[in-house]
């Protein structure tokens, strides 16, 4: 995190020993970490991702069982990712580094922060793409191009626009640029401020928009499609996508709220904050939920349409109700705001921990960390338009059947897969297991702080449940429990 970072107090907190001897920056306040980790939190997988995956698995039964993910795996190793981190008080390599030689365990644990590194590295690559969609948007809602446009035209508008590579490297240029420029230089202060502020205003924007999925008068249609759970539409692959979006809307098994945690002043309840975000975040992805499914439903469009579908519904709405051109300008002003402070967020252990490595400045490493995403952004750029043919399919074919693990995957497709579904959860049991088992517990009993009751109900969660659901999930997807389940008969 750069020196110049306002929010950052400069001398440390003087009532805490801990801190003072760190010689670290800290966040200034609970506050401004719960708004840091909400801005990482709260992003395009609220927004643009719960939604569409959520159509893609039929609804109701996927988003149950992200909600459970959520509970009983997210919170309990968000709480074990800010609490590694602020014991390490490093960037996630160093910091699992040191745990582990503090505690007399291998120096592999870096590998944990490795992976973190690489994998934030890839996600931000599509992230960025993505965001671009959302800022090439702001234009467009903003002359009014779609007041009045049905189903069929706002489609276009979105096909026209990802069919074209060099308006989506331009805008991908673009947010990288802005995304970059925070991390090289600082200016974090600033975007708290944003947050403060602008969060709030996408919360009231989400609210107008709810009333106009009201006025659609398919709102329970929505509501059923969201909350009636029907597992027979849930694969085991569903759930692997519910549990691993878990994991990404919450910013968790990357490092990055590791990163955000060792800047946690020692007094600060970790447990408070965690619920908190957790809440946040959970809530504004179940309001996007509400207003595109009402809008799907009213337009008779196809809920599972994919990574478009926020972009071919959410100018319906702003198309046909009062204000929508300033609504709709000021909403995806938000989003990419949104997306922009989630963004930093995964670059930031990457930064982090090169500067240490290379032993060069913050600038530095964010100019080649942002040559190398925005090479890598082109890989996703390319799976909408000229490479949208190149697909890789990936089965695991067993005499008990065919488990597909990648079907008709672009570029873009895999990388999601790579990163939400393996390399999070991945990380998060890493986490799960280093948290619960190997630390020693009083440490844990003493960075948490909490109730005995509620430090046995964490640890329960942090050994058993969270290590045993993801490496279930796991095994799940990949076939291995149908086959063995197979073998005894049941
Ligand atoms: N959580 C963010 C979102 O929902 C994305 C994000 C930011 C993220 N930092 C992360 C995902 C770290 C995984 C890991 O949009």
């Amino acid at each position: 995190m750069s020196d110049s970072a306002s929010s950052i107090s400069d001398t440390p907190n003087n009532q805490n020993p801990q801190n003072q001897s760190s010689g670290r920056e800290l966040w200034s306040s609970r506050m401004v970490f719960i708004l840091a980790a909400t801005g990482s939190a709260v992003g395009l997988g609220n927004i643009w991702k719960f939604p569409y995956i959520t159509g893609e698995n039929g609804g109701g039964a996927f988003v149950l069982i992200y909600l459970l993910c959520i509970a009983s795996i997210g919170i309990p190793i968000m709480m074990a990712e800010i609490m590694l981190g602020r014991r390490g008080r490093h960037d996630p390599v160093t910091t699992m580094k040191k745990l582990a030689r503090e505690s007399g365990h291998s120096r592999s644990w870096g590998l944990l922060g490795w992976m973190g590194v690489i994998a934030g590295f890839l996600i931000l690559s599509y992230y960025s793409v993505i965001a671009g969609w959302a800022m090439a948007y702001i234009p467009r809602m903003a002359s009014g191009a779609f007041q009045g446009l049905d189903a069929a035209g706002v489609n276009s508008v979105f096909t026209t626009l990802v069919s074209n590579p060099e308006v989506l490297i331009a805008w991908h240029s673009i947010f990288l640029f802005m995304t970059m420029m925070v991390v090289a230089r600082g200016v974090r202060g600033g975007l708290e401020k944003a947050v403060t502020y602008l969060m709030p205003l996408l919360f009231v924007l989400l609210i107008i928009l709810i009333l106009y999925a009201i006025d659609t008068g398919h709102f329970s249609q929505g509501l059923t499609y969201l909350f009636n759970p029907d597992f027979s539409k849930i694969t085991t692959d569903g759930v692997l996508s519910a549990m691993g979006h878990a994991f990404f809307t919450l910013s968790l098994g990357m490092g990055a709220i590791m990163v955000y945690g060792s800047y946690l002043p020692s007094k600060t309840s970790i447990a408070q904050a965690s619920i908190s975000v957790a809440f946040m975040d959970t809530l504004v992805a179940l309001m996007a939920g509400m207003i595109i499914f009402p809008i799907v439903f009213a337009n008779s469009l196809e809920p599972s349409a994919g990574p478009g579908l926020i972009f071919k519904t959410l100018p319906l709405a702003f198309g046909h109700m009062d204000y929508g051109t300033l609504f709709g300008t000021l909403f995806f002003i938000l989003l990419v705001f949104a997306a922009w402070t989630s963004s930093i967020s995964l670059i930031e252990p990457a930064i982090t921990w090169g500067m240490k490595t290379f032993q060069i400045s913050r600038t530095k490493t964010s100019i080649i960390a942002g040559i190398f995403v925005w090479l890598m952004g082109l890989l996703t750029v390319f799976s909408f338009n000229l490479t949208s043919e190149v697909t890789i399919t990936s089965t695991i074919s067993t005499k008990y059947g065919e488990f597909v693990i990648l079907k008709d995957a672009t570029a873009f497709d895999f990388l999601d897969y790579l990163t939400s579904n393996i390399m999070l959860p991945l990380g998060g049991l890493m986490i799960a297991v280093y948290a619960g088992w190997l630390m020693k517990r009083e440490y844990s009993r003493e960075e948490l702080n909490i109730s005995s009751g509620l430090y046995t109900l964490w640890s329960f969660l942090v050994r058993f449940v969270a290590p045993l659901m993801v490496v279930i999930v796991f095994l799940n997807a990949m076939g291995v429990v149908a086959f063995v389940r197979t073998i005894m008969g049941v």
